[in-house]
């Protein structure tokens, strides 16, 4: 199976590649593959004969988004039309990725596939318009909901991810560090996430899936976590709620997602959040005594 990956060194981008291998990977790297120049990258895509297209490119910073509402729904929305007309004009099935953000956070259990969506954002108005049109468009396609990743790529120095941020300020001495926790999410790496996709492009279960790992937390908690599996003094990790932050744009207070349609395919389960945890920070120091021995 040839699979042709949008955004390959990107968190998740990163991780797909080595979790398909076996099959005939093309990595699609910005700014020579730009899924905004519709014209070029269904010719690029084209060439290729991808049986599979994987998208993971997204504008994602959410803050900025509110003030950039044209280049989100470039980016989201309108691109995400185009490469769905693609991969069906190509007989290609596509596979993208929207968010837990979707959800207005009203609920307090975890969001099922059939939930009413109800963005707050911006950011999340274009992922959802996103998904409606790849149902519109593509006639073989996966939407996966994921939240809060995490994954190799924001460890290797392209910009840190959540977990690399905690550990970062936990290292420079601070006697406080200020974290939401009037927001709950399930914090996922991207590893066990790629691996769920290397299994489900196999199967012809085409629609609509939530992705994450199992449990759910706030960030806070979540950062309290990271303090204490890498052996830091998790009390300077002081709790804060999103009226104190004051971000640019609202955010779901309870994005929790059910992995319903998941389970019912017979996919492998996610693991706890914080067993996820665990193993990415081992990984991860791992990784960094390979690069300094
Ligand atoms: N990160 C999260 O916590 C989170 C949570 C829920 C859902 N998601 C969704 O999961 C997906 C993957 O997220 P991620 O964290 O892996 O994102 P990421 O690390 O930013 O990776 C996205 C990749 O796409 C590239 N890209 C950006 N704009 C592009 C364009 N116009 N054309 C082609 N490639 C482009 C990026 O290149 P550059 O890095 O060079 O810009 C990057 O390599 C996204 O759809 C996101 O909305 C993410």
């Amino acid at each position: 199976m040839r699979i042709a990956i949008i955004g390959a060194d990107g968190q998740l981008g990163t991780d797909l590649v080595p979790a398909l291998k076996g099959q005939d990977v093309v990595p699609l790297f910005w700014p020579e593959f730009d899924i905004t120049r519709a014209e070029a990258a269904a010719e690029t895509l084209s060439q290729i004969r991808a049986d599979a297209v994987i998208n993971t490119a997204a504008f994602h910073r959410v803050d900025e988004c509110e003030d950039r509402a044209d280049s989100a729904f470039a980016v989201n929305a309108l691109a995400v039309r185009d490469l769905a007309r693609t991969c069906r004009s190509l007989g290609a099935v596509l596979v993208h990725f929207s968010t837990d953000y979707v959800f207005d956070g009203t609920k307090r259990t975890p969001y099922l596939e059939e939930d009413r969506p109800g963005p707050l954002s911006v950011y999340a108005a274009s992922k959802l318009a996103g998904e409606h049109f790849v149902r519109a468009y593509a006639d073989r396609a996966f939407v996966i909901r994921t939240c809060g990743l995490y994954g190799k790529s924001g460890c290797l120095g392209k910009g840190r991810n959540f977990v690399e941020t905690m550990l970062h300020l936990a290292a420079s001495g601070r006697k406080e560090i200020k974290v939401i926790d009037d927001q709950v999410v399930t914090p996922t790496p991207t590893m066990e996430l790629a691996a769920r996709v290397a299994e489900l492009v196999r199967t012809d279960a085409y629609g609509l899936y939530h992705m994450t790992a199992e449990g759910s937390c706030s960030w806070h908690e979540f950062a309290r976590a990271i303090f204490e599996l890498a052996g830091r003094d998790p009390s300077i990790v002081v709790p804060v709620d999103s009226a104190a932050f004051g971000a640019k744009a609202r955010r779901p207070a309870y994005s929790v997602l059910e992995n319903a349609r998941m389970k019912a395919t017979g996919l492998t389960p996610f693991s706890l959040w914080r067993d996820a945890l665990s193993a990415y920070l081992s990984g991860i120091s791992s990784v960094s005594r390979g690069r300094t021995e």
